[in-house]
């Protein structure tokens, strides 16, 4: 890939600004430092020029104009990826989908919605709870995360275990493509046999493809019950393969979250006013939501699971006891990432594996940081074989953060993941900090037919460049 881009020059700045209006432009350096970072690392790019469009119209002449001119652009959510999905390490426009946030329809009769990338994750299920309805897909910074965010990296969250990720809610997206056309890449139906799927080309493909301005999802009935329980174990390893025999036995949680003790130690310190009895003894918890309709089967599901884990070294298992319990459990849960980047800089491997692999994973990991000399805290979607491995810069000097054996550590991890039958990211993306480690997941043949569909799609790669594939 190539990084000879145009300079943005006084030309283009004043046309930027003729089309979203001095309103909705910026270029002072201290509006640019607000658009530079997402949540990776501790990583800063500056842009150019930050745009803030407000119609897809001026979507698609700035698009345009960037294409003729070979000025590339980045399109950014809310900021919160831990991949660098939104960096603009290219400079140029830094495009801002905040002004595009209305919740255009909701569709009882088909229980579907259509929405703008700008709307908050957590905004748009409120909406549709409102109406009995159900967007599953929670990804821990829904309170602020963008759905036009979570369409790029494909997200996932804890509901993933029972109700799947973003992709399996899309239907249909208006997308702006790189020569500033505009088009629909499916239809508002659950069947689609009709041609190729650029639909679920879009989903995951993080900004490079085309610039989505509108989604319509299908929606699930709101369900009405749900029991959460906290479970404490000895050993990690012991945690981890609890996990599976939950399934075998025929219950699928919508929610199945692993913690290691050092990662809630964080998280209390980090979030005031919440306490959790964490014997010193205990390595790791288990956080487990069922939902459904029926109490009487919950509760029956929920003595099954108790059952299944006294087979393993577990302490007593905490039941949630109210609504104001369980908010506090999830808030938890949900403040890990954040609590463990108060305490350090830290990598972020979205490491993924098959479900039952998960106890070698973990072992794996600690035994790649014991021979490399980095120290990790895991957490992450234990039912889904999702484990976010978080590599702390703690005592490393910054040559060492930076360094090569840092990063065979890392590919070490990776490689791990693909022997166990899994891959690099799970949720996460690949963005930046994870196109070097692409090979190990994809052969060379399998490389270039990406690129030949990116080449396609934006052949003179304006679109956030310098992301998922190496230059
Ligand atoms: C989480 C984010 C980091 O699971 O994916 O908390
Ligand atoms: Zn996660």
């Amino acid at each position: 890939m190539k990084n000879e881009f145009s300079t943005v020059d006084e030309q283009d700045l004043a046309y930027f600004k003729s089309v979203v209006t001095q309103m909705n432009f910026f270029t002072e350096a201290v509006i640019l430092a607000e658009y530079d970072h997402d949540y990776t690392e501790d990583l800063h790019f500056k842009p150019n020029v930050v745009l803030i469009p407000e119609t897809v119209d001026q979507i698609s002449r700035i698009v345009k104009h960037c294409n003729s001119r070979n000025i590339p652009i980045t399109v950014r959510g809310a900021g919160t990826g831990l991949s660098g999905g939104a960096l603009p390490v290219y400079g140029g426009v830094l495009m801002s989908m905040e002004k595009l946030n209305r919740i255009i329809d909701i569709d009882l009769d088909n229980a579907q919605a259509t929405i703008e990338p700008g709307v908050i994750t957590q905004v748009f299920q409120e909406a549709v709870a409102a109406k009995g309805l159900f967007y599953p897909p929670d990804p821990a910074s829904k309170g602020s995360c963008f759905i036009g965010g979570n369409l790029a990296e494909n997200s996932g969250g804890p509901k993933a275990v029972k109700y799947g990720v973003t992709k399996d809610y899309v239907l249909n997206l208006e997308v702006v493509l790189a020569d500033g056309s505009v088009i629909w890449t499916g239809a508002n139906v659950i069947k689609n046999a009709t041609g190729l799927n650029v639909t679920q080309l879009m989903v995951g493909s993080e900004g490079t493809l085309g610039i989505i301005t509108k989604a319509v999802f299908r929606l699930l009935p709101l369900p009405q019950r749900d029991i959460l329980m906290l479970v404490p174990f000895k050993k990690a390893e012991e945690a981890c393969k609890a996990v599976s025999t939950i399934f075998q036995a025929g219950i699928i949680p919508s929610g199945l979250e692993f913690m290691e003790r050092d990662a809630l130690l964080f998280a209390e310190k980090y979030i005031d006013g919440i306490e959790i009895d964490i014997d010193e003894t205990d390595e790791a918890h288990l956080l487990i939501e069922l939902d459904g309709n029926d109490e009487g089967i919950l509760i029956k599901e929920a003595e099954m699971i108790h059952d299944l884990l006294c087979r393993y070294d577990c302490g007593e298992i905490l039941f949630a006891d109210s609504q104001a319990q369980k908010d506090k459990l999830w808030k938890l849960r949900r403040s890990l990432g954040e609590a463990v980047k108060v305490n350090s800089i830290y990598k972020e491997e979205d490491t993924v594996v098959k479900r039952a692999e998960l106890p070698r994973l973990l072992l794996g990991v600690k035994e790649i940081g014991t021979r490399y000399g980095f120290k990790s805290v895991c957490y992450g979607h234990a039912g889904d074989g999702n484990l976010h491995v978080n590599i702390l810069k703690g005592e490393m000097s910054d040559a060492e953060w930076v360094g090569e054996k840092l990063k065979k550590g890392i590919r070490e991890i990776f490689e791990l993941c693909k022997k166990l039958g899994g891959t690099i990211s799970g949720e996460h993306g690949i963005g930046l900090v994870q196109k070097e480690y692409m090979d190990i997941v994809f052969s060379q043949r399998e490389m270039e037919l990406q690129k030949a569909i990116k080449q396609a799609f934006d052949p003179n790669r304006i679109l956030n460049p310098g992301k998922i594939w190496k230059d």
